[in-house]
């Protein structure tokens, strides 16, 4: 199948896509946070075929995108006021409320459980192909399952060219990592998954919320939650300490182990780049930990553009876990299979 790249909001290229996805094929498309792949999400035949072309185990569920509170409403038992208040927050935008679902979004879209994931993302393309579609569009991010999400067009094209019949080029995504998913079946509310909303901004709405992150058993029984997971190709090392210094000599050593013979690629923040000036290393520079908006939004470029550089292993710091950068620090830490190099 050749894959067609449309480029911009127009309205021809958001015809096309609506055709297609009336038709029951897949469209990707830009999200304020990662590209989405999407179907139709009252269409069995056409959700199979989102996970048959990222190879996703069919027991993770799908979230539904929709375009407005009425669409929601063909979706959800109910809207109850936690997901009222949440929704006049941060809608449109990067949060994920899973709700008890009706019976009209079939299972394959839930992977059976009786509720259903949903959210109205932030970006013209999107909002105008759902509205457009006039049905709700059932959508993960466009990667090969287990792959770092993809947040430009070109990401998509080198996991699903010629497996999907058209990309909507809507530039580079803003956000950089995916929705925060919230379980408001759950009580206090639980946070499935950190994403573009902190947890902080959460409480101050909703008081009291569980982070299910780290590896407990709990978080094993939530689907979709992977030891590894959002990984490149090479070996990621995530290094964790209180002192700089100590952390920053711990790469260096672990560096010259593998250096006997390996292609190595590290990822500090900009003003650490000069401790590793001299050693034989691929860097990529991430922004200032003061800035994590834009650590959040060049993460998956950058740990897919050392993949494109061929090295075997990368060293990575790890970011303060406030904020957006709770994401970043999920997204390192499933990438490095669930592991931490601790530096006392
Ligand atoms: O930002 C995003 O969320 C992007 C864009 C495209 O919207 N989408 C995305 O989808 O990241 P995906 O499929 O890669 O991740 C969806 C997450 C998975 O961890 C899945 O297990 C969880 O949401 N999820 C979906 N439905 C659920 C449900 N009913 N109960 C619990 N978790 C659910
Ligand atoms: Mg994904």
């Amino acid at each position: 199948m050749q894959t067609q790249i449309l480029k911009g909001n127009v309205k021809r290229n958001i015809h096309v896509a609506v055709d297609l996805i009336r038709r029951g094929e897949l469209v990707a498309f830009p999200t304020e946070t990662v590209y989405g792949l999407g179907a139709d999400a009252t269409n069995e035949t056409a959700v199979a075929k989102i996970f048959a072309a990222k190879g996703r185990p069919h027991f993770d569920p799908l979230i539904v995108h929709v375009s407005s509170f009425s669409m929601l409403e063909g979706i959800l038992k109910e809207i109850p006021d936690k997901a009222r208040i949440l929704a006049e927050s941060f809608w449109p935008g990067p949060l994920t409320l899973v709700l008890p679902k009706r019976e009209e979004i079939p299972d394959i879209v839930t992977a059976g459980l009786p509720t259903v994931a949903v959210r109205i993302p932030q970006n013209k393309i999107a909002l105008n192909l759902i509205k457009e579609a006039g049905v709700p569009i059932a959508a993960p991010s466009a990667n090969i399952f287990g792959h770092p999400s993809p947040t430009c067009a070109d990401h998509v094209i080198q996991d699903l060219g010629g497996k999907i019949a058209l990309i909507l080029d809507g530039g580079a995504t803003q956000v950089g990592v995916e929705s925060t998913v919230v379980d408001l079946t759950h009580s206090p509310p639980a946070i499935l998954r950190p994403g573009g909303v902190g947890r902080e901004s959460l409480e101050d709405i909703l008081g009291g919320v569980t982070v299910f992150s780290g590896m407990n058993e709990e978080v094993l029984k939530s689907p979709g939650q992977m030891k590894q997971h959002y990984a490149p190709r090479a070996k990621v090392l995530l290094f964790q300490g209180k002192c700089q210094k100590k952390i920053i000599a711990a790469m260096r050593e672990t560096i010259n182990k593998l250096n006997k013979g390996y292609n190595i690629g590290v990822m500090v923040p900009e003003e650490m780049c000069f401790h590793f000036r001299n050693e034989k290393v691929i860097l990529e520079g991430l922004s200032s930990f003061t800035d994590m908006n834009a650590v959040a939004r060049n993460i998956y470029t950058k740990m897919r553009l050392l993949d494109g550089k061929k090295v075997s292993h990368i060293l990575v710091l790890a970011p303060p876990e406030q904020g957006i950068g709770l994401a970043v620090y999920d997204r390192l830490f499933k990438a490095a299979g669930s592991q931490l190099v601790e530096v006392d």
